[in-house]
């Protein structure tokens, strides 16, 4: 019977290559199979074959470990759970991407490939750096790092390359681990009387701080909580205010070190370590993500130490549990040239009510209300993640940024009439009130009677019986649009990520199809190609 068997396969795999059993069989298997298609057997790996594997490099170039197949899960506004679901048959570093928010916002430091990446190559410790994921990513990342942990070596190879670099640091004031100290000047509120909507035009100096930025980059900067919360948290703790914790009164810890908001999972569990029977059971259930009253999503640190009433942790203990305090981002809406050592933001002031108290955005609201001028602030620039002008500056732009998303563009055209760029300019603003809610409306009118900006296209939602957005307006101009492209615009679209985004796109590729007579799958096809050639860039958040 043995004489019938045909021969072993041979390992096309040298034992010396840097793989695990697991991927040793799976790599054999998959080149007998590359080589045995033509049906003439199994022939030699060639030398070129052979070195790659050796430096872990799969045939068509990819390492084993760095093939996310066109990473599907990297779209924003698919819910945590389908990301997962795309992810899920991927090694853990593409499922730890998969848990990201898939912003590319920057906020963690990195982009969304390269922090996940600096978690699992062991470079970056910090798990809950995800702003836009809030606790559901944090909960995920925490999971899968876990994971990565227990797995046995053979399941958990080491990365083959460089996964990611470690969060860059560079120059002072180039990196959220690096800032730099600013000084405000100033904060006036853009919208007229009448206006559902609070935004802030700020400006800081940066002329003591050495730092220096471009079009398209972000401002971070590093709020503190407001002090009337951070009293009425020491007061529900029933803590004296200058606790000494590590140096520090256990109000400044809490003025400037932590977040006040959301309730952090640690903390939960702290309760559930100092409280006993239904209530420690309720704080089981909340630190592991459960929801037993539905208002999970509404507890912030206050409404979760009122949750357990009397509790009293240990204040060092407390502040242990909380999660850091992070810096915020918000686009730049200055160019240096036009006003060399300052900055200038735009700024939507988050308010809103749950039950019977006001809740405050942690930073805006720390830019429109309690920083005043000559305040010391730390802050850093945010480079770009391919959001820029073109290099050449007689290339077309158009610019689709509605409410807060016209912050990079005003920086864009100041620094296009700053260094006379000949190239014309196509400004898509779009807001709920015509009358009131027009940010910066003398300076582009006065840019637009000047020739500079070529046209300026404007879409009130609240104005009319209809919603008017950007992408109706975009519609109108359709074949306005279709020749700029075809002269070689860029768009730019920046704002909010969740849906004006992506409605913005199907327009394009509405846009496209129509005029450019294409179907709808080309059309896409050409939008992708756009975005791939930096012709089609989102700053959107
Ligand atoms: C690259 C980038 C650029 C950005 N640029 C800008 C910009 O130019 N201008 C700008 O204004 N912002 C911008 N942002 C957003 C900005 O970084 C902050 O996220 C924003 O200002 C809110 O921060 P905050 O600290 O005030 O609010 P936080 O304290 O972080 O609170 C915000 C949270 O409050 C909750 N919340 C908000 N409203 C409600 C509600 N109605 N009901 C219940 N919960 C609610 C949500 O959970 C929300 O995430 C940008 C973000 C990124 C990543
Ligand atoms: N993380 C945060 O806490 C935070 C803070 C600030 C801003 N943001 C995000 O940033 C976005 C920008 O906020 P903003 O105050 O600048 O303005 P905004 O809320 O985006 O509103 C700007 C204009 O866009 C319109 N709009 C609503 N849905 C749209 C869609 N699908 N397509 C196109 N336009 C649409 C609005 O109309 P209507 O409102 O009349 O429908 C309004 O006229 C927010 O939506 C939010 O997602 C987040």
């Amino acid at each position: 019977m043995s004489q019938n068997l045909p021969p072993p396969l041979p390992s096309l795999v040298p034992d010396t290559a840097p793989f695990s059993d697991e991927q040793r069989a799976w790599l054999n298997g998959f080149f007998a199979g590359l080589v045995s298609l033509d049906g003439s057997g199994i022939t030699p790996l060639s030398n070129d074959q052979a070195a790659a594997l050796l430096s872990g490099t799969l045939p068509n170039g990819k390492n084993a470990e760095d093939d996310d197949g066109g990473a599907p899960w990297h779209d924003q506004t698919l819910p945590l759970t389908e990301r997962m679901k795309l992810a899920e048959t991927k090694p853990l570093r593409w499922k730890m991407m998969a848990a990201m928010a898939q912003q590319d916002c920057g906020q963690c430091g990195y982009d969304c490939k390269n922090y996940s990446g600096a978690i699992i190559a062991g470079k970056e410790e910090r798990l809950n750096l995800c702003v836009p994921g809030g606790k559901e990513t944090a909960r995920m990342v925490k999971k899968l790092h876990e994971e990565l942990k227990s797995a046995p070596p053979a399941s958990s190879p080491t990365p083959l390359v460089e996964l990611a670099p470690a969060a860059p640091q560079g120059a002072p004031g180039c990196s959220r681990d690096n800032p730099v100290v600013a000084k405000a000047l100033s904060a006036r509120r853009l919208n007229k009387p009448g206006s559902e909507k609070e935004t802030w035009h700020v400006e800081f100096d940066l002329t003591a701080s050495g730092l220096d930025y471009t079009v398209g980059d972000s401002f971070g900067l590093f709020p503190s909580n407001e002090p009337a919360l951070v009293d009425a948290v020491i007061k529900a703790l029933g803590a004296p205010p200058n606790f000494p914790i590590g140096g520090r009164t256990l109000r400044e810890c809490l003025h400037d070190d932590v977040s006040l908001s959301p309730a952090p999972d640690m903390l939960f569990q702290l309760f559930s370590y100092i409280t006993g029977g239904d209530r420690r059971k309720m704080a089981r259930a909340l630190a592991t993500g459960e929801d037993p009253h539905g208002d999970a999503a509404t507890l912030d640190v206050l409404a979760a130490i009122e949750k357990f009433p009397g509790i009293r942790p240990d204040p060092e203990a407390f502040i242990e549990a909380l999660d850091a305090l992070q810096p915020r981002l918000y686009s730049i809406s200055s160019s240096p040239k036009a006003n060399p050592g300052r900055v200038a933001l735009t700024v939507d002031a988050v308010r809103y009510k749950i039950g019977q108290r006001a809740r405050f955005g942690v930073c805006s609201t720390y830019l429109a209300d309690r920083i005043k001028p000559g305040a010391k602030v730390r802050v850093y620039a945010q480079k770009a993640h391919s959001f820029g002008l073109p290099a050449d500056p007689s290339v077309p732009i158009v610019m689709i940024g509605p409410g807060t998303g016209v912050a990079p563009f005003r920086a864009f055209l100041q620094e296009r009439q700053a260094t006379k760029a000949p190239g014309r300019n196509w400004l898509f603003f779009g807001h709920q009130r015509s009358g009131c809610d027009f940010f910066y409306e003398d300076e582009f009118k006065a840019m637009k009677d000047a020739g500079f900006l070529t046209r300026l296209s404007l879409a009130w939602s609240r104005d009319g019986d209809q919603k008017i957005y950007v992408q109706d307006r975009m519609r109108e101009v359709g074949r306005d649009l279709w020749s700029w492209l075809t002269y070689g615009a860029h768009i730019y679209v920046c704002g909010d990520a969740k849906r004006m985004a992506k409605d913005v796109e199907l327009a394009l590729v509405d846009i496209v199809a129509q005029h450019g007579a294409r179907t709808p799958e080309e059309a896409t096809a050409f939008v992708g190609d756009l975005k791939k050639k930096g012709r089609y860039q989102q700053d959107v958040y």
